[in-house]
């Protein structure tokens, strides 16, 4: 074979799987002596919660005053500085080990310090990083064909798909809107409304924030975009009214993971299909923080028996590397033209080889059903833990997302900023819940502890009321 006909016979593999959107050439803790955590055997976690402040490394708060001075202050962050991980736990700069139920807000999902996350960087980073989307190179199409040939082959991916890379989930929910319009247009120019849910979250800029309805996030930008209507979650009858003719594409997360840890009901996800396919709108799946494994699937929408027209993922994708992901039914990427939309850092080779490595690792019947077997065990626990207490609401959610429903006394900032110093991360989220996002790769023994200072963290705030 020719080099020319080896390279046309290359990028016809790669254009099978790739959405065409540009026109490329044809060349191929001071250590706290009272904590107990450091012990780190699962079960017996005293509780000893001096404010963060008392317990904070030498130099951590001249650190922080210091690099204040050139950070746009957006994040409210607690006084500690991590410098390090393995596994399930980061250490801060006074080697104090964390056990890390945040995972980089679900993107370390295979842990810190993984090798297989490291030996696909290091193996890339000799060869080539980034060659631009002027050009074609190998690795985006290796991770575009993992994706593609993972979805069930029936309902909207009965055709096949294709893969846009961005780099983030928010640029992953853009190109998907942009699509949807682009879409839309294909039929009348007025098919350009986007629904999306109360309590959503899909990102910051503005066509990702203009369908997140939260006025804490919105307000300071608007105008926001034409054309967003807002429909709330789980309502079959006001989706009815919502979805009509002119709708292009809804959007919705199968669990919200910023509103709530709300996962939808079946029946409401089932209905929005329908719904789409009879007004030929799009059905949009967001799991930027669901998919890849979190749930025990490897896309949460597996959980509910219907097929989207477009889904996006980003957060675990890369194990930390940034990338984001939109993937389309064959049906739309017929719509999408070359030029139509792009990105300079998107799909690059670092990002897209490291993807592969993840992807492949976390693809496997066994690793997800350890998963599964794993949030259940987590809920189960949790639930028995917390039985009796009276701040203690529910405890719910999807495989390793796991979200604990507060009463309004207590907040989970404050539960959160106690479970720190006992050493476990976790964040909070919409309706006064507290957000468990374990690096998937958590041991049953790291789960027992985790549990109990949790338990023990609420029930020591619960006492004070
Ligand atoms: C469901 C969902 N969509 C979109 C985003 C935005 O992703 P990013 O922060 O990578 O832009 C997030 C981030 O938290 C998310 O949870």
């Amino acid at each position: 074979m020719s080099f020319l006909s080896q390279t046309l016979s290359k990028t016809n593999q790669i254009s099978k799987y790739l959405i065409p959107v540009s026109s490329r050439t044809l060349a191929s803790f001071n250590k706290i002596q009272s904590l107990k955590y450091t012990t780190m055997s699962s079960k017996n976690v005293t509780i000893n919660a001096t404010h963060p402040d008392n317990e904070t490394a030498k130099g951590t708060i001249e650190k922080i005053n210091d690099d204040s001075q050139y950070l746009l202050p957006l994040y409210g962050r607690p006084n500690v500085i991590f410098n390090h991980g393995e596994g399930a736990y980061v250490y801060d700069t006074a080697e104090r080990k964390y056990l890390d139920f945040a995972a980089g807000i679900a993107v370390n999902t295979l842990g810190h310090n993984n090798p297989i996350i490291i030996n696909a960087i290091k193996e890339q980073i000799s060869k080539i990083i980034h060659v631009s989307n002027l050009y074609h190179n190998e690795n985006p199409a290796k991770l575009a064909k993992l994706i593609v040939e993972s979805l069930e082959k029936k309902g909207k991916f009965a055709d096949g798909a294709k893969v846009f890379f961005g780099n983030s989930g928010t640029e992953a929910n853009e190109a998907a809107i942009k699509f949807a319009r682009r879409y839309g247009k294909t039929f009348s120019q007025d098919k350009n409304v986007i629904i999306s849910f109360n309590h959503a979250f899909h990102g910051r800029s503005l066509g990702a924030l203009s369908a997140t309805p939260n006025p804490k996030y919105q307000d300071p930008f608007s105008p926001l975009l034409p054309g967003f209507k807002y429909s709330p979650y789980n309502d079959i009858e006001a989706a009815k009214k919502n979805i009509d003719e002119n709708v292009c594409g809804v959007i919705i997360e199968v669990v919200q993971g910023e509103g709530g840890l709300t996962p939808a009901k079946k029946e409401f996800i089932q209905y929005l299909r329908k719904r789409c396919d009879e007004v030929n709108a799009l059905l949009i799946i967001d799991e930027i923080q669901t998919g890849v494994g979190r749930t025990g699937k490897l896309y949460a929408h597996q959980h509910f028996d219907i097929t989207p027209d477009i889904f996006t993922l980003a957060k675990p994708l890369g194990g930390g590397i940034p990338i984001g992901a939109t993937i389309l039914s064959e049906k739309v990427a017929k719509t999408i033209k070359p030029g139509d939309h792009g990105t300079t850092f998107g799909g690059n080779s670092l990002a897209t080889h490291v993807g592969a490595a993840v992807f492949e690792t976390i693809n496997k019947p066994q690793f997800l059903s350890e998963v599964t077997e794993k949030g259940e065990y987590l809920k189960k626990s949790l639930k028995e833990a917390t039985k009796g207490s009276k701040i203690v609401k529910e405890v719910r959610g999807l495989g390793l997302m796991i979200g604990v429903g507060l009463d309004e006394k207590i907040t989970p900032a404050a539960v959160a900023d106690v479970c720190r110093q006992q050493g476990l991360l976790v964040i909070t989220c919409g309706m006064n819940t507290l957000r468990l996002l374990p690096p998937l790769i958590v041991t049953k023994d790291e789960i027992d502890r985790g549990v109990s200072i949790i338990s023990k963290s609420i029930k020591y705030l619960e006492d004070k009321l």
